[in-house]
């Protein structure tokens, strides 16, 4: 499948590692060019190096890997060009204080990935690749892509469709898929 990045960061480029490894090709962009270009040249010829906005054009599935707060952002700058794509959201509700990664409240009693979706609007949203550090994610999906234990990857959607086009990656990436269920019960990494 053509996967889309918008954050080519921790886990922006470990799940895109995992994806082209698992045959996935992979768009990546970033705020600034430099990390989707380090990145593309380190993986090849499964993977391009584009603007956020030439990304958007040349794929459905996007992954949205960015700290949680710049979902404001993307919003803002890419709002039209998101509407329709099926959204996979991987981000906690943190903030970095004096570099610690610290809690930040939802507002409006919703779930993150409910949140999420709110800002960014008439998306797909798939919630799922958040639930540990990246270099976990990395380890435990090679674990699984060269043959070893699949570790369990949880998924929550409302829309079912969505979800059915993500599952397949999530085995590309080296995981078993598990159903959570909508998004209103999904969980932040830890929960
Ligand atoms: N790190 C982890 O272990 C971990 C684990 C689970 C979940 N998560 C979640 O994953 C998300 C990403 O975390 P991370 O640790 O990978 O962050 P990171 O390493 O700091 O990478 C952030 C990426 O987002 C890009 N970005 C920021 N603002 C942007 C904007 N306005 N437009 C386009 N791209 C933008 C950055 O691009 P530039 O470099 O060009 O600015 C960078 O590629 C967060 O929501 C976090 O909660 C992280």
């Amino acid at each position: 499948m053509r996967v889309g990045f918008i954050g080519t960061g921790r886990i922006g480029g470990n799940l895109a590692r995992l994806l082209v490894a698992g045959g996935d090709y992979v768009l990546l962009s970033a705020e600034h060019p430099d990390g989707p270009k380090r990145l593309a040249d380190e993986l090849g010829e499964h993977a391009t190096a584009l603007s956020v906005t030439d990304m958007l054009a040349a794929t459905n599935v996007v992954v949205i890997a960015v700290w949680w707060e710049a979902f404001g952002d993307i919003a803002r700058e890419y709002g039209p060009e998101l509407q329709g794509k099926i959204i996979i959201d991987p981000s906690n509700p943190l903030t970095e204080v004096n570099g610690v990664p610290t809690p930040l409240p939802v507002p409006d009693g919703l779930t993150s990935p409910q949140y999420q979706w709110k800002r960014l609007g008439d998306v797909r949203l798939v919630r799922t690749f958040g639930d540990r550090l990246a270099p976990d994610l990395l380890a435990d999906g090679q674990r699984g892509q060269s043959g070893g234990e699949r570790s369990d990857m949880r998924y929550w959607s409302d829309d079912r469709e969505a979800a059915a086009t993500v599952v397949p990656l999530i085995r590309d990436a080296g995981f078993e898929p598990v159903d959570g269920g909508s998004l209103a019960q999904s969980k932040n990494a830890g929960e």
